[in-house]
């Protein structure tokens, strides 16, 4: 999908920020560790504290053209996770917020099991099972009825578009894949939106772009107006919006 990387760093930077308490889970004097899903590349600077060599990965090339800007010393690359290149190489994978957005979930494992060492970790975080459920239940519904009163027949996908496991879904996947599983705890995470009324708005034109792109403008409009209706009671606090996260946290070693 296509990425606002600007507004990804002003709006959001929450992801970020979040992410930084996964960092403390990697060891110090790592030789080489990879930021899979970096984004903007804002926790692969504190990464590179970590390891000799770090490489930030991410699909999109306008998130990966925001990391070069903020730190040009640090290695980035366009690249799809399953097609990462360096089999037993890795000390670590590191990842924050991204592992949801890929769509084979058994090539991706497979890819962080080759790449990794023996004994090599990956730590990463992401949408845990029942993640965002709310929000993408109003979305879809105010979705389907504003389509339908354009006329435009779309189906909306969203749950089958996100992979949000549960821990011992993907602790079975780990294993699987040659992995011993140290830590997969699912923990729910209010997250508060930036931007006040506006902000579930401004967090769904990012978040769910790839939706839009065949709405026109007043319709985006109305699907925005209608989940905020529909979410008003349970997710706003009187002063902001509160995301209905749930992550899943995970250590795993590769033997
Ligand atoms: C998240 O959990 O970070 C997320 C997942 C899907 C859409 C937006 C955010």
């Amino acid at each position: 999908m296509d990425w606002n990387a600007g507004l990804y760093d002003q709006q959001h930077d929450f992801v970020a920020a979040y992410g930084e308490h996964l960092l403390a889970l990697l060891p110090d004097g790592l030789g080489f560790a990879v930021d899979l899903g970096c984004g903007t590349g804002a926790l692969t600077g504190p990464l590179t504290a970590r390891a000799a060599r770090v490489v930030g990965i991410d699909a999109s090339p306008d998130m990966i053209a925001q990391a070069r800007l903020r730190l040009p010393q640090v290695e980035f690359l366009v690249m799809d996770a399953c097609d990462m290149p360096w089999n037993g190489s890795v000390d670590a994978i590191f990842s924050n917020a991204a592992l949801h957005w890929i769509e084979d979930q058994e090539r991706l494992t497979a890819a962080m099991a080759r790449v990794l060492r023996p004994g090599g970790l990956l730590v990463c975080e992401f949408g845990a099972r029942g993640n965002i459920g709310r929000i993408c239940a109003a979305f879809a519904a105010a979705f389907q009825a504003a389509l339908a009163e354009e006329g435009i027949g779309a189906a909306y996908l969203n749950s089958e578009r996100f992979y949000f496991p549960s821990a011992d879904e993907y602790a079975a996947l780990l294993v699987r894949h040659g992995f011993t599983v140290r830590l997969a705890e699912e923990y729910d995470r209010p997250t508060p939106l930036k931007g006040g009324q506006d902000g579930l708005a401004s967090w769904m034109s990012q978040f769910f772009a790839q939706d839009m792109d065949c709405v026109p403008q007043a319709a985006q409009e109305k699907i925005f107006a209608a989940v905020a209706d529909a979410l008003r009671a349970s997710q706003w606090d009187g002063g902001q919006w509160i995301a209905d996260y749930r992550r899943l946290r995970v250590v795993a070693v590769k033997h």
